[in-house]
């Protein structure tokens, strides 16, 4: 397979290729399940402007698990939803396999975000109307897409949810919820699984086992996760973990243990406090984050 050949990622761009005109870049691209390229993202105009993020450049691999840290108001979450096409760009782009999402128009993302991303958020965002099994099946019930019984099968039988799927979301314990929002992230194998703090609600048992199956989703079935944490034993279960301060990338670990994430951000902390901006209570929990327990 030629990467670098312009025809195939017409082909694969369904419509919006990237520019594969420079083989190099086309091929680097194809690596990444999704990729920022100078990203910028301001809130607001004027003098109320806030500069999300100033210019991000990162490719997150695909088949691994990396988590986003930092303190708060850094930009993880816009970093996350401008990577998911959740929220729009002011300039860059981002690259999800070939397809460049800053070119497609709402219908084209929304049907993106159905089939190639999968989302797990810190409060679990299931239908309460519905139970667990369709909650789980609910991405392929959206896209029309037909429902692979064995995988279901699998996800459901791993997350422990064998005997939980004809409940409500009400009649679920915590940890139970976020194994199924998880295994509704993973039912269509997106390209990318986007979790945003999904440990934040939890005790330190369920946040292990739902922080070990995201492990196990990388290792075992090669999914590609994108995960935001504060906590720095949760950012451990990662291949590799990323700090952002004040809209930029500060640090880029690869296999980060928690007392090495935790060390960065006391740093960041000190650094941040240096430059005259005094931290805030929540930044110096950030900090201190790494005792296995919500850090926030
Ligand atoms: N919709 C919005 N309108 C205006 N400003 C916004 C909006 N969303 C985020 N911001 C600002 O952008 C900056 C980055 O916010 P973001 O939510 O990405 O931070 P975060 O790192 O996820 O923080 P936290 O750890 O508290 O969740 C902050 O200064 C925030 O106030
Ligand atoms: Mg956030």
């Amino acid at each position: 397979m030629n990467l670098g050949n312009t025809n195939e990622a017409n082909e694969l761009g369904n419509g919006n290729p990237i520019s594969a005109d420079a083989s190099g870049t086309a091929t680097r691209q194809r690596k990444f399940a999704v990729e920022a390229i100078d990203l910028v993202k301001d809130y607001g105009k004027g003098e109320n402007v806030v500069h999300a993020l100033r210019g991000v450049n990162v490719g997150f691999e695909r088949g691994k698990f990396t988590a986003i840290m930092g303190p708060s108001g850094s930009g993880k979450s816009t970093m996350m939803h401008t990577l998911a096409g959740l929220d729009s760009v002011t300039s860059g782009r981002v690259v999800m396999g070939w397809q460049d999402l800053t070119k497609m128009n709402d219908n084209q993302l929304t049907m993106l975000r159905r089939k190639e991303v999968g989302f797990v958020f810190q409060s679990f965002n299931l239908l309460p109307m519905f139970t667990a099994e369709q909650n789980i099946l609910m991405p392929l019930t959206l896209a029309g897409g037909k429902v692979d019984k064995k995988w279901f099968d699998t996800l459901t039988e791993i997350l422990g949810l064998t005997n939980r799927l004809k409940h409500r979301p009400n009649e679920l314990s915590g940890g139970q919820q976020q194994r199924v929002a998880i295994a509704r992230a993973l039912i269509a194998k997106p390209q990318v699984v986007f979790a945003d703090e999904p440990t934040g609600n939890l005790d330190s048992v369920s946040s292990a086992e739902v922080l070990g199956f995201l492990q196990r989703s990388v290792r075992e079935f090669g999914q590609s996760v994108v995960m935001v944490t504060h906590d720095a034993v949760a950012a451990s279960y990662a291949d590799r973990a990323i700090v952002f301060a004040d809209g930029r990338i500060v640090a880029d670990e690869q296999h980060p243990t928690a007392e090495r994430m935790s060390d960065l951000l006391m740093k960041e902390s000190e650094r941040a406090a240096r430059q005259g901006v005094i931290p805030t209570m929540s930044q110096l929990m950030d900090g201190m984050a790494g005792t296995g327990q919500d850090a926030r």
